[in-house]
């Protein structure tokens, strides 16, 4: 049985609602390394800091505290210097922001500590951009999702109109593009898919099949 599991991709392939079933079923910790990221560019935004200025966010990130926790319902919870903030992580400002905040070396190495030491316990199912390619070079099964450019824009649409917020297909379709483009081309720790990860295309899949899919991988041995 494999123990720690990474799933990476662009926005919008999947990977949250995959990585959370699959913890689910596997009775595995859900880490959802993108959440992270997400906090501290609101500790940036709340700071009234330019996420653009790379020196003072690095130095707000040097001062900040992020922690992965279990809620009462064993839904997880991102905590910003000891306040519960997971209900503020998916507000439009901070997608905005995410990607430039994401690419300061030291907001990389402040996560990464903590992401390391959460995949050593094991029993881990690992989520976001390099979790195969830098947090868990060493993971026992990577999976590299993707999906169409439009599909992950009409996701992406759907769950923010759900949310409340108002916004168009374009708009977001915009924004997916100009985070991967970020994400892409970043110095340190981009996006892309490790050689040893297994790449699957989400699009006009079903959630289930796809966990279904992944679960096959995770019980093969090997
Ligand atoms: O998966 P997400 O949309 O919540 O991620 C938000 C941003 O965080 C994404 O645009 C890039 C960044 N990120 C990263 O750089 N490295 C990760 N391991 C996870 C996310």
């Amino acid at each position: 049985m494999k123990r720690v599991i990474a799933i990476d991709g662009p926005a919008g392939a999947g990977k949250s609602t995959v990585a959370r079933r699959l913890a689910a079923e596997l009775g595995y910790l859900y880490v959802d390394t993108g959440a992270m990221y997400r906090a501290m560019t609101l500790k940036v935004l709340m700071c009234g800091v330019n996420p653009a200025d790379r020196e003072r966010v690095a130095k707000i990130a040097q001062e900040t505290n992020i922690a992965l926790v279990t809620g009462p319902e064993g839904a997880p919870q991102v905590v910003l210097d000891g306040i519960d903030v997971t209900g503020r992580l998916r507000e439009p400002a901070i997608d905005a922001a995410v990607s430039m905040v994401a690419a300061v070396p030291e907001v990389r190495e402040r996560l990464l500590g903590l992401q390391r030491q959460l995949a050593q316990r094991g029993g881990v199912v690992l989520e976001g951009r390099d979790t195969g390619t830098h947090v868990a070079p060493h993971a026992d099964l990577k999976v590299f999702l993707t999906a169409s450019p439009a599909e992950r824009a009409r996701r992406r649409y759907r769950d923010l109109v759900a949310a409340g917020h108002r916004t168009t297909l374009d708009e977001v379709e915009r924004d997916l593009r100009r985070r991967d483009e970020q994400d892409m081309t970043r110095a340190a720790a981009p996006l892309r898919r490790a050689p040893d990860a297994i790449e699957l295309d989400t699009t006009g899949r079903s959630i289930d099949a796809v966990v279904e899919e992944i679960l096959r991988y995770c019980r093969e041995d090997a």
